[in-house]
């Protein structure tokens, strides 16, 4: 039996936040005012992730991770479930998430839980990070943006 439970920024594992993110200084640009959030086994940290308003009207998934053992047991789909919730209970009219152009996993599993391709930043990775990140043997380089409009 697991919990989704809200806790203070210094709970979180950075191993687990830098799963999704390798950029310490990213992570820490928006841990501190996020809403955050664990996914939890008894005393086991299973998942992570952190909400932040990017709009009045629009809030942003900025980190989401499971522990490596535990991925694909439909961990990452209870917490977006969880996004998804309290966005719409909060108001939300959308709520986005953004991912790299070879996260091909992260990109399928978004789309089934309804969100929807908006846009690409090109050259986002070369411009912020300072090291060459690659995935599937694809060199990541744009950011890929997905919004699901809720509360229409
Ligand atoms: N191979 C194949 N499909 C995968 C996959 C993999 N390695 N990882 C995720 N998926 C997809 C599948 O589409 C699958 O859908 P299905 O159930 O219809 O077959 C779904 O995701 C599985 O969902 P779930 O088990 O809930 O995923 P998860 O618990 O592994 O969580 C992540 C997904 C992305 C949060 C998790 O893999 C993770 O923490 N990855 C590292 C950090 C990261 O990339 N974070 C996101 C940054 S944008």
């Amino acid at each position: 039996m697991n919990t989704i439970v809200s806790v203070s920024w210094e709970k979180l594992p950075l191993e687990l936040l830098q799963l999704a993110d390798p950029s310490v200084t990213m992570i820490q640009s928006y841990l501190q005012t996020g809403h955050c959030f664990a996914l939890m086994q008894q005393e086991e940290y299973l998942g992570v992730m952190v909400l932040a308003e990017q709009r009045p009207d629009q809030i942003e998934i900025k980190n989401i991770a499971i522990a490596p053992q535990h991925q694909q047991k439909g961990y990452g789909k209870q917490l977006l479930l969880h996004a998804l919730h309290y966005a719409r209970t909060q108001q939300y009219r959308s709520i986005l998430i953004a991912t790299g152009n070879s996260s091909i996993h992260q990109l399928a599993l978004y789309q089934k839980m309804g969100f929807e391709l908006h846009t690409i930043r090109k050259n986002f990775f070369l411009e912020h990070y300072p090291e060459p990140l690659f995935e599937n043997g694809i060199p990541c380089k744009h950011q890929v943006v997905l919004i699901q409009e809720i509360n229409r």
